[in-house]
């Protein structure tokens, strides 16, 4: 009989949700990180639980050919990149397989993966938390170690473009104004956002602050010169931003925002679509695998129409898909994004659109009202996925629905509730927009039955 601790060796079986592998011992599922199929591996019995058991690896005793030497150093203290230490080639059939798994009880249609053409340098945004040493007060910036708030301090991403690493090294060394203390909540600088554009580099800069607007202007000059200096040297920084956040919580900004220098936005380009986007507006992270998807998406609509893009961001995939638009609506809770899309409807040349700022389930009750109804919806909601009220207003505007997601588990439970409201499952294609990672973009496509 096993026993919480007990060590054995097992051979894994497949990959499931989040990277992980399975085995089994006696009968119960065991699930081990930063395993591959077909690996004998020694774990520890870290946690037994009811139906299953959490392994701890100790030693691979028969690595698989597919583990290749981890594409970054910090790849054990950070743990971002889960899927850094196996081939490029194989992370793609693993997720592939993954993704067949979770959905294999669905009468639905795999369409071949979308690889990413980059696996390094692909990441435009980067939110990092700093902190100092106690002693020296050295500036400590980097991802947290996992299931801990302790900083690794990272001077080199792989998965990033190379001048956020230059950035952040400007600010590790140059920083003299203190950083954030989690335990005594005391210190200045709490996080740093960077955020660049794939095609022109053009970068916006965020320091979020552990102080209110207030008292900003105390410190208000230090921060314009540190600005100055950064922006001599970066000259592709176009504007610095300051976030006030003075809260006692895990959300990285504040509900302020002030301009420093600069300008507050940068353009990206999807095709020859043009956006601009903010500091704090959502943009896809990979874009050059996000012009794939959705172009695949755009393929997958067969009667140009209204379209209704709900969480709809700066625009993007609407605007994305203008040929296929008579009319495009827009349904988003952010207000930058939504300022953003205004501007974007408008550089695109779209000439029919209308935009509704607030959250999609209080929204779209609204618009039901006038009995609106869309030829084609397009979802991409956060990694929670939509809601129930959302998804059964959605069933009643339209017959062809096409749901971007970046997290399969909540695809999973949202495409039961539409099956359950009348649409069909036609076809899934799995996407890789976060390379060396275990994470899935998805794209869903749903008719309603009896419709072409
Ligand atoms: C994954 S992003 C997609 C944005 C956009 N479609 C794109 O591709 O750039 C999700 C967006 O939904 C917005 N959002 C999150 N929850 C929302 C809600 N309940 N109602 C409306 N918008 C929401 C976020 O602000 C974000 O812009």
């Amino acid at each position: 009989m096993i026993k919480q601790d007990d060590i054995v060796d097992i051979k894994i079986e497949k990959p499931v949700y989040e990277g992980k592998g399975l085995a089994h011992i006696e009968g119960k599922a065991v699930f081990v990180k930063g395993v591959l199929p077909d690996e004998l591996v020694r774990i520890r019995l870290f946690r037994i639980h009811k139906n299953y058991i959490e392994g701890k690896l100790i030693e691979i005793l028969t690595p698989s050919k597919y583990r290749i030497k981890p594409i970054c150093p910090y790849n054990k203290p950070c743990g971002a990149c889960d899927f850094g230490y196996i081939n490029y080639d194989y992370q793609i059939e693993l997720k592939e397989n993954i993704l067949s798994e979770i959905f294999k009880n669905f009468d639905v249609r795999f369409k071949p993966f979308i690889k990413s053409d980059d696996n390094k340098n692909y990441r435009i945004k980067a939110q990092f938390p700093t902190s100092e040493t106690k002693n020296s007060k050295r500036v400590l910036i980097g991802y947290y170690k996992e299931k801990t708030h302790d900083i690794t301090d990272i001077k080199f991403c792989p998965s990033q473009k190379p001048i956020m690493d230059e950035i952040t090294n400007y600010i590790r060394e140059n920083w003299k104004l203190g950083c954030y203390i989690e335990k005594t909540k005391k210190g200045l600088l709490r996080h740093i956002l960077i955020k660049t554009s794939n095609k022109t580099g053009d970068i916006l800069l965020t320091l979020v602050l552990n102080i209110t607007e207030e008292e900003f202007s105390s410190i208000k000059k230090d921060i314009e010169t540190f600005s100055d200096c950064i922006t001599k040297k970066f000259k592709k920084i176009k504007g610095v931003l300051v976030n006030f956040n003075n809260q006692n919580t895990n959300k990285i900004t504040g509900d302020k925002t002030v301009l420093i220098n600069g300008e507050n936005f940068i353009f990206e380009f999807l095709e020859d679509k043009k956006y601009k986007t903010g500091a704090l507006s959502f943009f896809q992270i990979n874009p050059k695998t996000a012009e794939k998807i959705f172009s695949s998406a755009k393929n997958l609509i067969n009667k140009k129409g209204t379209l209704l893009d709900l969480y709809g961001g700066v625009g993007t995939i609407g605007i994305f898909m203008k040929d296929a638009a008579t009319k495009i609506t827009l349904i988003e809770e952010n207000p930058e994004a939504i300022k953003f899309a205004k501007e974007n409807f408008k550089l695109n040349e779209i000439l029919k659109y209308e935009i509704f700022e607030g959250r999609a389930d209080n929204i779209i009750q609204k618009i039901i009202k006038e009995k609106k109804t869309f030829d084609n919806i397009v979802i991409d909601p956060p990694r929670k996925g939509s809601d129930d009220i959302t998804l059964s207003n959605i069933s009643k505007m339209t017959n062809s629905l096409i749901y971007i997601s970046c997290n399969p588990m909540t695809l999973k439970r949202d495409a039961e509730t539409l099956i359950k409201l009348g649409f069909k499952f036609i076809s899934l294609q799995g996407a890789d927009m976060f390379p060396n990672t275990h994470h899935i973009e998805c794209l869903a496509y749903f008719k309603k039955e009896g419709e072409e």
